[in-house]
């Protein structure tokens, strides 16, 4: 697998909600390349382990990388001080990707949290692709202090958001709006990214439902190119259970290879 590691120019670095930020690097080599449902290690300051950070958004002709993260130690915290002309050392594009079938028309993107950011892209992606398809989200968070990206699913495709206290949108889990959206007819797809039980309940609505779904799974890493086994989670093939590398055949699994 070819990756690029080099220093980029940053062309923005923002606070969008309380603690979450936006950065906008301008990185060609990457951007050439990159797929949506891809990551990106950043060095962080003098850490010797870089942090991994999903892809928002790819815009190839512009050449520029879009990620959104949350400060929650000493790396994305070193992040948050970064200045717009500033520079920052990115190593990717890494992982797999979304790899949706190509005669998919109906795809439910479900997200939580700061597992928003990486379907993005995915969804603007899948409808660029083919003009017949169409798209809804379906977005969870603890609550209203937390939403983010809200504003741009809405641009893309019809979008519900769940919070889990009820202090904004729908009160309560997203596998509910989810299988109101599966009764709508049309779906044949589902893409989720957010925490473990989360992608666990929404593969079992998919799997219920028989519509293929896709989940990005999360796992503290190491290296981030495979070489260091700290990342592995439990899958199975043929009946067989293995342990699996999320860095490198994920982060994206199908859920049913998924041992929850
Ligand atoms: C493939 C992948 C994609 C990711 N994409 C994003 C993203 O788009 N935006 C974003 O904000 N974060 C993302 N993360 C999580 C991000 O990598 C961690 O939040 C970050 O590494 C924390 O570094 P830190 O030095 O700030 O905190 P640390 O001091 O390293 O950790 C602080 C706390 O953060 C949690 N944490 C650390 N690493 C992870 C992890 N890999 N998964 C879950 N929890 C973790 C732990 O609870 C830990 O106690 C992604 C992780 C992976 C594996
Ligand atoms: S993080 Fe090292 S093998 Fe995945």
């Amino acid at each position: 697998m070819k990756f690029i590691q080099d220093d980029f120019k940053i062309l923005y670095n923002r606070e969008i909600q309380n603690g979450f930020f936006d950065i906008l690097v301008d990185c060609p080599s990457i951007a050439e390349r990159a797929r949506p449902g891809q990551f990106i290690n950043v060095l962080c300051g003098e850490k010797p382990l870089r942090r991994p950070i999903s892809i928002c958004e790819i815009d190839k002709s512009a050449g520029s990388i879009r990620m959104v993260y949350q400060v929650r130690g000493e790396g994305t915290e070193w992040m948050s001080g970064l200045c717009d002309g500033g520079t920052i050392n990115l190593l990717g594009p890494l992982g797999n990707g979304f790899n949706i079938p190509a005669k998919s028309r109906g795809m439910a993107v479900v997200g939580g949290g700061i597992g928003t950011p990486p379907l993005l892209g995915a969804a603007k992606q899948y409808l660029a692709d083919n003009s017949e398809r169409s798209c809804t989200a379906v977005l969870g968070f603890r609550s209203a202090a937390a939403v983010i990206l809200e504003d741009d699913y809405r641009a893309v495709c019809d979008t519900v958001v769940t919070t889990d206290d009820g202090s904004y949108g729908r009160h309560g889990l997203v596998t509910l709006p989810l299988e109101e959206q599966i009764a709508q007819g049309g779906i044949d797809v589902i893409i989720a990214c957010g925490p473990t039980p989360m992608l666990k309940a929404v593969a079992e609505v998919g799997a219920a439902h028989g519509i293929t779904t896709f989940v990005s799974m999360e796992q503290r890493m190491g290296c981030g190119v495979g070489a260091c086994l700290a990342c592995v989670c439990k899958t199975r093939l043929a009946g067989e259970e293995m342990y699996s590398k999320v860095c490198t055949h994920g982060p994206v699994f199908n859920a049913s290879r998924v041992v929850w």
